[in-house]
């Protein structure tokens, strides 16, 4: 068995309360691409925990998800703000552009956050059909850098952003790890503050290969329906996505899950708090750690441990925890970042 490593949650199993679920569901033929008795149940398990009346389609990859999510509100001739930082801009091979057609503008943000100050300049008058249209915000909740909107600070982008003719698209590939920090529902971070559509992950989080698109306005299902299969995210045997959905969202267990992922970040963190030569370059607020390090000592880790180098030019490195990630591995970890440290000293 591969050891467990802090290079991504989403090397990760798949919870056995999920597994479990799928090996249920695994009896008899069910009718193809979502007309079946789990994917409905699904659904409205979702609409339950979002609210807002939303309209909830299942995919299998957070760079579908975005796709899906974005190709709903936008047409070939608009633009996306995003950070600079935004997933979808540097890591999802021009997957939005691709399909969407239009543009993604960048934003510089702070550790990976947006705010209406540093989204203003960005908005000025434009060239009218010259530019594309600004169209769609889009967050992400945990920010690649793991930090967090809070409640009101996305209250506040959401009112900012539809002041400005603009819908908010919020990439949650980590959204529960986001809820669960910050001890909310799912609802309080999405339909209650204005968010219009959202891509909710659940890949790193315990389930396998299930992702799912959120639009909170029924105007726009039609649409989401046919970007979702347009952009191939329409699976045909979805109740085994479904079912996952329906054990994730059962009794919360996405909460313990992330809550738990989120608790061995913190421990790991307080670990090291007090050693000196790291210095974590943001708050640890989720599952995702950015520690810079004399770049010996990370290449002493990196022979014994998997993890990523995240920016090179100041060897920031990038360590996150799983739900399955053990106090023991974090102990384990965080005694060989002391003695890797040490040694240099
Ligand atoms: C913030 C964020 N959004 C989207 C994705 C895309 O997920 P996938 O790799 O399943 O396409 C990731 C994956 O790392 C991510 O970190």
């Amino acid at each position: 068995m591969t050891a467990r490593s802090f290079a991504s949650d989403n090397g990760a199993g798949i919870h056995p309360r999920v597994l479990a679920a799928i090996s249920a569901a695994n009896h008899g033929h069910a009718s193809a691409y979502g007309n079946d008795e789990w994917t409905a149940r699904a659904i409205a398990a979702l609409r339950d925990a979002f609210g807002g009346g939303a309209e909830a389609l299942l995919c299998f990859g957070g760079t579908g998800a975005n796709v899906v999510a974005l190709a709903t509100v936008t047409r070939r001739y608009d633009a996306i703000l995003c950070a600079d930082s935004a997933h979808i801009l540097n890591s999802e091979c021009a997957a939005v552009e691709h399909y969407c057609g239009g543009k993604l503008l960048p934003v510089a943000a702070q550790h990976g956050k947006l705010s209406p100050a540093l989204l203003a300049p960005a908005l000025g008058p434009t060239r009218g059909v010259h530019h594309a249209r600004p169209r769609v915000l889009s967050l992400t909740q945990p920010t690649e850098w793991g930090t967090l909107y809070s409640v009101e600070e996305l209250r506040a982008l959401c009112d900012f952003a539809h002041a400005h003719k603009l819908l908010v698209h919020v990439d949650g590939a980590r959204f529960a790890n986001a809820a669960a920090a910050l001890d909310v529902s799912l609802a309080a971070l999405s339909s209650q503050v204005g968010v219009d559509v959202l891509s909710f992950g659940g890949t790193k989080n315990g389930l396998m290969g299930a992702e799912a698109v959120l639009v909170f306005d029924p105007a726009l299902a039609e649409e989401a329906a046919y970007a979702r299969k347009q952009s191939t995210q329409l699976a045909s045997k979805m109740r085994f996505i479904a079912t996952q959905f329906e054990a994730y969202l059962n009794d919360e267990l996405w909460r313990t899950l992330a809550a738990h992922a989120n608790a061995m970040a913190a421990r790991l963190a307080a670990l090291l708090s007090d050693v000196a030569g790291l210095e974590f370059v943001c708050e640890v607020e989720t599952n995702q750690l950015f520690p810079r390090l004399p770049r010996a000592v990370l290449e002493t880790l990196q022979q014994e441990f998997h993890f990523y180098t995240w920016r090179e030019n100041d060897a920031v490195a990038r360590w996150v925890t799983s739900f399955d990630t053990s106090h023991d591995d974090v102990e384990h970890f965080a005694a060989a970042v002391r003695r890797a440290l040490h040694a240099r000293a």
